[in-house]
Parts: C-alpha cells; structure tokens; sequence
C-alpha cells in the first residue's frame, strides 16, 4: 500500500504530465524506490495512478531494464552487455563481476546485498566497458578497478 504522501505526490507528477503514459516510467521508479522492485501489487498501483491498464504498463515495465519486475538485492550492479563493453572486455569483466560476488548473472548474493544483471548499453560506449552500480556509472571499467569498486561497496 502506498504511503499517502508518496500517492499525492505521484498524482501530482501524472497530472502535470502531457499524458498519463509519460509519467509512467517516473511514477514506476518511485514505486520501485519504496519497495524495492516492482511487483504485481505495484504495478497494479502504478495503473491505478495513471489510468493505464496493467497491461500497458506492464509493456513499459519490461521495456525498461531499470524496472525491476522481480525482487533485487539492496544495490543492482548492471554490466553492459552490448557491443562496445562486449568487444573491450566486457565479457571477461562480467566473470570476474560473478567470481568476487559469488553469483552468476542475473543472481543474488546470499545476503541480499547485491544483485548482478547484465544490461544493454548504458550510453557509455565512448568509455566502455561500462558497469552501473545503484545510479552511479562507471566507465572504462577493468576487471582490477571492478574489484576494487566492489571492496569499497561490499
Ligand atoms: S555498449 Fe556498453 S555503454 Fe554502450
């Protein structure tokens, strides 16, 4: 159940909107914000304040990589998987990514902390390979400094 300052706020973003449909991904994001993923309830919420139906949001929802339609660990540490990252490294720096966590992609660590998700492009391809990690991006990314990143959040 949505707080009620969260829901008058989220009412005030769809009505200053051109179209319901345009404050969809916002109000999704802050949905995700507050419980942590989108589930069937949220999105069901997510319909009911923007007058989509589920369906329809539930189309944008699985457009979007940063909607998370199943429970994620406190932090989500996406690694670019699409061409750039792929042909500077990336491939090599995702099973590094999976030996320090000690989870495969698309898995969560043990204690809830992290979970590792492959992605499309981040639009960092000019310093790729790119991970992100929560809402901070990282470019240039080698196995090393990945390793180091993950000490300084583990
Ligand atoms: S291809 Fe990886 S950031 Fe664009």
């Amino acid at each position: 159940m949505i707080p009620e300052r969260l829901r008058q706020e989220l009412e005030g973003r769809v009505a200053s909107a051109v179209t319901p449909r345009e404050a969809a991904v916002d109000v999704m994001k802050e949905l995700q914000r507050h419980y942590g993923w989108l589930s069937d309830e949220a999105l069901q919420e997510a319909a009911g304040l923007t007058g989509l139906s589920a369906l329809q949001v539930e189309e944008l929802a699985t457009f979007y990589e940063l909607i998370y339609r199943r429970p994620v660990g406190r932090t989500v540490l996406h690694v670019c998987d699409s061409v750039s990252c792929w042909s500077l490294g990336g491939e090599t720096l995702l099973k590094r990514l999976e030996r320090v966590l000690g989870v495969e992609a698309g898995a969560t660590t043990a204690d809830n902390a992290i979970t590792l998700l492959p992605c499309s492009c981040l639009g960092n391809c000019g310093d790729a390979p790119a991970i992100m990690i929560g809402e901070r991006l990282y470019g240039r990314v080698t196995p090393e400094l990945a390793t180091e990143i993950l000490k300084n959040i583990i």
